[in-house]
Order: structure tokens, then C-alpha cells, then sequence
């Protein structure tokens, strides 16, 4: 949205509309004069100026400035928030590195938009060292980072300038693109980001750094639904027992999560059985290996959408739809009261009950 004031000199006003409507029909130009006639106006509309407000009308100006990023949010296909609605999160957890959550939260979050059917917002919380922008090539020249100083104060619209839009139904918040940067992003950011964004879509898919940061905790306690990943290995096995406890020590429902054992069938000496054993909890979709996996991810084009049919984008798809879809049920829509526990941890966060169970 561009705003231009009284004393830019009309031709060079008009002239820049003209320019910004060819190049960048999605920016909306409102035009502030001293003097409003027939003339003023129709030279404005033909140069693609969206709104013309009289000096001084500071409300007529906001709602111009509203109605013109409506427009915009059509033009792009960005989705806008609706106080009613009440999107759900999905946050992709592995305490071990490179099981394949990346892989899953893109995958799901492709599955989840099924071409437009859901709006899904794909967000990137492995701050430091995200890669979702690269997986499915994106310019990361919007990032949570420009999220920092709307803390406190964070709306649909703000949130909404953060996204970067990648097919239809699914939009992304990517990861700062240096780990430096990722230091500014506060884990409130998180928290007041999952309030927002739930408004905005029907699913909020969060991919995860491998540790247990406040951020990530923020997540959780957001989320409807943990989806906790894990490979046939023992250390990658073991983190999950011990993220499990976690999640019990923290009082999560057992109900909202989910364990998904990726590759699946790599032949390593684990049986499905030796592993539920293990972490004492059902595997709720098998993923099998793939070179595929790796190819597409290289390709920048996710699996669930270069092939469909590969067992790979099956095992995911089935699993969004048979596990996700089928329980997308609002958490905190107001229908359903709050459960003493779930009323606790929204008062105290996951964070803070973690320093209270050390002490
Ligand atoms: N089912 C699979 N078959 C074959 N390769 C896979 C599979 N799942 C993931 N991979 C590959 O494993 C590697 C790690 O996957 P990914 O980046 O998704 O893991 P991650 O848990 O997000 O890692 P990190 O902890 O570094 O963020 C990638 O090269 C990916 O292509
Ligand atoms: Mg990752």
C-alpha cells in the first residue's frame, strides 16, 4: 500500500500510479488531496489510483487504506483473519535432528491445502537454521523477523505482511536466513503468531528446530495436535521416549498426538513392534524410505505434489486425512470448555511450568 500526501505535485503522483499498477498490480495507491472534483478523480481512476481521500480525514483514510488492502489480499491470494474462526495447529516435533521433520511439516502442510481445498499457513520455527524456504524455493525476503517490532500489538494485517504465499491454500512464514537474525525473534512473537494465524486459516503447520526451546514450547502449548517423528534408529528412538515423558510431565493430552516413524522399512534390525514396545505408544503412519524424498527436496518441489502416487506422498496424505482432517476439531473455539489442565497451561505457558517441575 502506498499513501501520497497532499504535497506531491499531482502529475508525479499519477504518473507513479500509472507505473505501480503495470509492475506491481498488487500494491494499491491512495491519494490524499487538498482539493477533491469530478476532474481530480477521473484523471486518478485513470491512472489506477485506488481511493482519493480529502486532507485531514483521518478516518475516511483508514478505511480507504483498509479497503485497498482488501483488494490486495485478493490479488495475492493472502488470506485475511476472521474473528470467528479458529484455525488448528499442528506442530511437527523430533528431539533428534534430521528425522525428517522438514519433510513432513512441507509434505503435510501441501496435503492439508490439497489444492486450495483448506488454507493452511506453513510456519518455520527452526529459527536458526530453517529450511522450508529452500525446500520448496522461496525468496525468504519476508521472514518472522519483520514480525519483532508488531510484538504486542501483532493483528491479522501484520501477520498477513509476514507471509509469503506459495501455492494456492497454502502460504508460508519463513525463518530468518541467518542465525544471527533468529536471536531478535522473542518466543512471545511465537505465542501472539498462533493466536493470530488460526484466525487467518483452516491449519497452522509448524516445523521445529530439534531442541525444546521456549519457542517451541510456545508451539505446543498452541497446538491441537503434536506430531512427533521419529526414524527405526536407537538414539532417535530414545529422544522420543524422552520427549514423551516430557509431554506427560507437561500434562499434554495423549489423545492430540501422534508418533510417525519415517522410513519406515529401512532394514536396520527394528521391528514395528520392537519400536512401539519402546515408546509405549502406537505408531500412527508408517513413512517409508525413499531416494525420491531427496530428489524432490533438491527439485524444490515436495513429493506430495511431484508425485501423488509415490507411497511416500501416500503414507503422508492418508495420515493428514485419516488422523488431522478427520480430528480437526476447534480446541479453544469457546464450544468446548477447557479442561482444568488445558485452563492451567494456557494461564502459566509450557515454558514456565517446565522451570516449576525442575525446582
Ligand atoms: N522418508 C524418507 N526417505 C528418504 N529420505 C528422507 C526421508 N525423509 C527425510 N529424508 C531426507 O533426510 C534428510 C533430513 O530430512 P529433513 O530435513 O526433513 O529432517 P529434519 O528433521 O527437518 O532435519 P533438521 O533437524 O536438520 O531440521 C533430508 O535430506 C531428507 O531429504
Ligand atoms: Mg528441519
Amino acid at each position: 500500500l502506498v499513501v501520497i500526501g497532499p504535497d506531491v505535485p499531482e502529475h508525479d503522483a499519477l504518473s507513479f500510479a500509472s507505473h505501480i499498477r503495470i509492475t506491481r498490480p498488487a500494491v494499491g495507491v491512495v491519494l490524499i488531496r487538498e482539493q477533491i472534483n469530478v476532474a481530480v478523480l477521473t484523471r486518478a481512476l485513470q491512472a489506477g489510483v485506488r481511493e482519493v481521500v480529502p486532507v485531514g480525514a483521518l478516518t475516511a483514510l483508514a478505511q480507504a487504506c483498509e479497503r485497498s488492502r482488501e483488494v490486495s489480499r485478493s490479488v495475492t491470494g493472502e488470506p485475511a483473519g476472521e474473528p470467528g474462526r479458529h484455525g488448528q495447529v499442528i506442530t511437527v516435533f523430533s528431539a533428534k535432528g534430521g528425522c525428517g521433520k522438514t519433510t513432513l511439516a512441507v509434505n503435510l502442510a501441501t496435503s492439508l491445502a490439497a489444492g486450495g481445498q483448506h488454507s493452511v499457513c506453513l510456519l518455520d520455527l527452526d529459527l536458526a537454521f530453517g529450511d522450508v524456504a529452500i525446500s520448496v524455493q522461496l525468496e525468504p525476503t519476508r521472514t518472522i523477523v519483520g514480525g519483532v517490532p508488531m510484538v504486542g500489538r501483532l493483528d491479522s494485517t501484520g501477520a498477513s505482511s509476514l507471509l509469503t504465499p506459495y501455492r494456492p491454500g497454502l502460504t508460508t512464514l519463513l525463518a530468518p536466513v541467518s542465525p544471527g537474525e533468529a536471536e531478535k525473534v522473542p518466543a512471545a512473537l511465537v505465542a501472539e503468531l498462533l493466536e493470530v494465524l488460526p484466525t487467518m486459516v483452516d491449519f497452522v503447520v509448524v516445523d521445529t528446530p530439534s531442541q525444546f526451546s521456549e519457542h517451541v514450547l510456545n508451539a505446543m502449548d498452541a497446538s491441537s495436535h503434536h506430531v512427533l517423528l521419529t526414524t527405526p534408529d536407537v538414539p532417535a528412538l530414545k529422544n522420543l521416549r524422552l520427549t514423551l515423558d516430557m509431554l506427560d510431565l507437561l500434562s499434554y493430552p495423549t489423545e492430540r498426538r501422534s508418533i510417525v516413524l519415517n522410513r519406515s522399512d529401512s532394514k536396520v534390525g527394528l521391528t514395528a513392534d520392537d519400536i512401539e514396545r519402546v515408546v509405549r505408544a502406537p505408531i500412527a503412519a508408517h513413512v517409508p524410505s525413499s531416494r525420491e524424498v531427496p530428489i524432490s527436496v533438491n527439485k524444490g518441489t515436495p513429493i506430495t505434489i511431484a508425485n501423488p502416487a509415490h507411497p511416500v506422498s501416500q503414507a503422508i496424505t492418508r495420515f493428514a486425512r485419516t488422523t488431522l482432517l478427520s480430528h480437526a476439531e476447534p480446541v479453544r473455539n469457546g464450544t468446548r470448555a477447557p479442561s482444568p489442565v488445558a485452563a492451567e497451561q494456557a494461564k502459566q505457558g509450557a515454558f514456565a511450568r517446565l522451570r516449576k517441575g525442575r525446582r
